[in-house]
Order: C-alpha cells, then sequence, then structure tokens
C-alpha cells in the first residue's frame, strides 16, 4: 500500500424528504444564492417548487439560471458568471446531475476570479478562493455531489477539459433516491456505466497489496450489478435506489482509491468522444472500457482474472487465463447491453472520421494511465478496438 492523504469535507445529507431541508442547510452560507439547474426535469418532477419554497421559507433570496445540457458548456458558465457579479451572489446551489453541478462549480470558482475561469481546465492555474456550493443530487452518476472536479466543454475547439482543486468539494449535497423516481432508462443505464467505471478506474491498479481497496471496490461492483437491473425493473423501489445512489457516491468520493495509484485512461479517451459527439459521458465508458480492457488486460493477467472471478463469479477451474479474462469482459459487455447500451462505436453511430485527432488530445499532457501508461498509438488502437 502506497502513503495517502484522504480528505473529503462534504457532508452527505441522505435519505427520503431531503431535499426539503435544502433551505436551512443554504442558510447556514449565504442570504442571496444562484439557483442552477438543467433543463425540464426538475419542473417536471415538482422538485424545482419544492426548492425554491425550501429557500423562500428559510428567507434565502435567490437568482436563477437553468438550461445546463448533459456535457455543459463553457458559454452558459461565462453566463452564470456575470449574472453572480451582477446580483451579489454568495452561493451557488446546483440542482441536477453532474452537468449541472460542475457548471456550478466552474461559475463558483470564476465569479472570484480575475482573469478567464478556463484558464483553470487548461493552464496550472488554481483558483485562491470559490464561492461555497451546495448540491441537490437528482441522478446517480458523475459522483460530482461530492468530488473535488469539474469538467467543462468549450464549444469552440471543442474541448472537454477537467480540473481539480479542494477548493470545489461542495459544503453539501444532498441525496434522496426518491427524486431517482423519475430518471429515464437510458440516463439510469448511462449513470450506471459511470459508476462502474469509477471504480473499475481505481481497482485496475499497477499497485499490490491492496487488499482492503481491492475488495470495497469489488463490493461496490457486485452490489451495484445487484441493484440496478432491479430500479430498471421498478423505478420507484426505494431500497435498490438508496444502494445505487449510495454506491455512486461512495465510487467517486476518493475512498476507493487509497493506498495505490488509479489509472482513469478510459475516461480520458471517453471525454474526447463526449466532446467530440455530444455522446453521454456514462454511454461513452460502456464502450471504451471493454476496449480498454481488451488493450491493456494483457499487462496484469492475475487482476483480470481476479475481476472476473469476484465480480462476474466466473471460475478459473479448466480454463486457461486468457478465457477468463475474455468471459469476464463478456460478462461486462452483457451487462453493459442489459442497461440499455452500445458497447461498440458503430452501435453509437460513431465513425473513424476523428480517431486520429481524438488520439493525439486525449494524451496532449502526457500519457495516460497507471495500470498500463497508453500514448497516442495505443489510445487509437483503442478506438479501433472499440469498433
Ligand atoms: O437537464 P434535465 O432536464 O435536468 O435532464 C437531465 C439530463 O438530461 C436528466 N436528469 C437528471 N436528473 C433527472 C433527470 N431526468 C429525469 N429525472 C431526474 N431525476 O439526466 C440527464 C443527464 O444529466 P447529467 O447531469 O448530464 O448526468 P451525469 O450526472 O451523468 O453528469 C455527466 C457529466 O458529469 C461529468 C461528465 O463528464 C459529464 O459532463 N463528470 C464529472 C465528474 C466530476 N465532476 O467529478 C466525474 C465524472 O467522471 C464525469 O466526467
Ligand atoms: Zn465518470
Amino acid at each position: 500500500m502506497i502513503d495517502f492523504t484522504w480528505y473529503n469535507p462534504t457532508r452527505i445529507i441522505f435519505g427520503r424528504q431531503t431535499h426539503l431541508r435544502v433551505g436551512e442547510e443554504t442558510a447556514v452560507y449565504s442570504k442571496k444564492a444562484l439557483l442552477h439547474y438543467g433543463g425540464k426535469s426538475i419542473k417536471a418532477s415538482g422538485t424545482y417548487e419544492e426548492i425554491v419554497k425550501s429557500l423562500t421559507d428559510s428567507g434565502i433570496s435567490f437568482v436563477e439560471l437553468g438550461g445546463v445540457r448533459p456535457n455543459p458548456r463553457l458559454s452558459l458558465v461565462r453566463q452564470g458568471i456575470d449574472l453572480c457579479r451582477r446580483e451579489g451572489v454568495d452561493f451557488i446551489l446546483a440542482a441536477g446531475g453532474g452537468s449541472v453541478i460542475d457548471s456550478a462549480k466552474a461559475i463558483a470558482a470564476g465569479v472570484p476570479y480575475k482573469g478567464d475561469v478556463w484558464d483553470f481546465y487548461t493552464t496550472d492555474r488554481k483558483p485562491e478562493t470559490v464561492l461555497p456550493i451546495g448540491v441537490v443530487l437528482t441522478i446517480p452518476a458523475a459522483g460530482s455531489e461530492s468530488s473535488d472536479g469539474s469538467v467543462i466543454t468549450r464549444e469552440e475547439g471543442p474541448d472537454k477539459r477537467s480540473f481539480i482543486s479542494s477548493l470545489l468539494y461542495p459544503r453539501f449535497a444532498i441525496l434522496n433516491p426518491e427524486l431517482c423516481y423519475t430518471l429515464p432508462k437510458d440516463q439510469i443505464g448511462a449513470g450506471g456505466a459511470d459508476i462502474l467505471a469509477h471504480v473499475m478506474e481505481r481497482y485496475f491498479s499497477p499497485n499490490e497489496e491492496t487488499d482492503l481497496s481491492d475488495r470495497l471496490c469489488e463490493a461496490a461492483m457486485r452490489s451495484l450489478i445487484h441493484n440496478l437491473p432491479r430500479v430498471l425493473e421498478n423505478p420507484k423501489d426505494y431500497d435498490a435506489w438508496a444502494e445505487v445512489m449510495w454506491t455512486g457516491n461512495v465510487a467517486h468520493n476518493g475512498l476507493l482509491g487509497k493506498g495505490r495509484m488509479e489509472d482513469w485512461a478510459s475516461h480520458g479517451i471517453e471525454h474526447e468522444l463526449s466532446a467530440v459527439y455530444d455522446i453521454a459521458h456514462g454511454a461513452g465508458l460502456a464502450i471504451v472500457f471493454p476496449a480498454w480492457m481488451k488493450y491493456v488486460g494483457k499487462s496484469h493477467p492475475g487482476k483480470m482474472v481476479r475481476f472476473a472471478f469476484q465480480v462476474f463469479g466466473i471460475s478459473p477451474e479448466d480454463k486457461t487465463e486468457e478465457e477468463v479474462i475474455r468471459l469476464g469482459i463478456c460478462c461486462l459487455e452483457n451487462f453493459f447491453k442489459s442497461l440499455g447500451l452500445s458497447v461498440t462505436l458503430k452501435d453509437a453511430g460513431i465513425g473513424r472520421e476523428a480517431f486520429d485527432v481524438m488520439a493525439q488530445k486525449a494524451v496532449m499532457n502526457g500519457e495516460l494511465g497507471s495500470f498500463r501508461p497508453l500514448d497516442e498509438t495505443d489510445v487509437k488502437a483503442i478506438y479501433e478496438l472499440a469498433e
């Protein structure tokens, strides 16, 4: 196990009707907030009205900015920064999923900053201060509700870039599984693939002797694989949603990667797909991850075999190592398919025209990953394997 520091200050408020407490939680930090959200979903579900009532009852005035799209755009972030400065806002409340939260984080970092907020995504510059952020989560997926990262797409390019800072951890995140009841099946599938990928990016590490972290990851993957079909079958199954929502948080709150290097190559390769084709992040990961496993599996066969056995129950008895690894990847692909996801670029309607440029951009800051570090040629080969 390698040395580590673990810090995650986000207060999680979990359970039924917890979103009704958003006013009192926000009042700890602010009297004037920005309510930031996406498209129609929070209005259609009634969540928007409930949040507005809670804020109003707690004496908080607010301005609002909706319209965040999946793969959130820099242009809306800029509008949000101008609005907050004009209105004297001192707190950003994100009501939605990873896209809304990441956009909220970008605004929170941009308001006090004298330069261009995009600097944080493209240079080593880090914010010295950010506005405090709160979250009402409506989809378990990205884990941004208690992560230190933000991922934004700049339309010109297009470029999808991320940055991390410990100042980006939200002060609180409200996780009410009941808010997930209205999620469409394709978003459940994409969110589920993202959660699984967050665990796998930590599980497939070059470091050995990380027994507790390995077992925690295996438990998280097995629980997710057990509970996702339950919510697809019955979208109002509170207990199954509670497991999925909590797994989504644990998958990306930092705990599961402790004591070892993480990888994140599949995320880097996927972000280029989302940037060019505007595909949902989790849907892209369902295509990239199996291809990445096929490409790198041979470098650490022991871990691949362990994955197949511990996560999908493939017994290594009477089989070669290669067979077990292949069957493990096959089970993963079948699981993604059962969530309604494509596992090839072709099925997602994506051709090979941007392979070169995506591979080049994916490694512009150096090699990707640690399980097996990848250069531009490797990344292109993975896109080809995903065809
Ligand atoms: O816009 P609305 O109408 O709200 O619809 C949203 C959106 O279309 C819908 N939705 C959300 N909650 C709903 C709902 N529909 C019905 N009922 C509900 N309760 O779901 C759609 C997708 O929302 P989005 O926020 O885009 O999903 P997700 O949480 O998967 O976020 C994806 C973004 O997060 C980034 C991804 O790259 C992507 O841009 N990530 C952020 C990370 C971080 N900051 O730590 C890490 C991740 O690896 C990821 O990269
Ligand atoms: Zn992700």
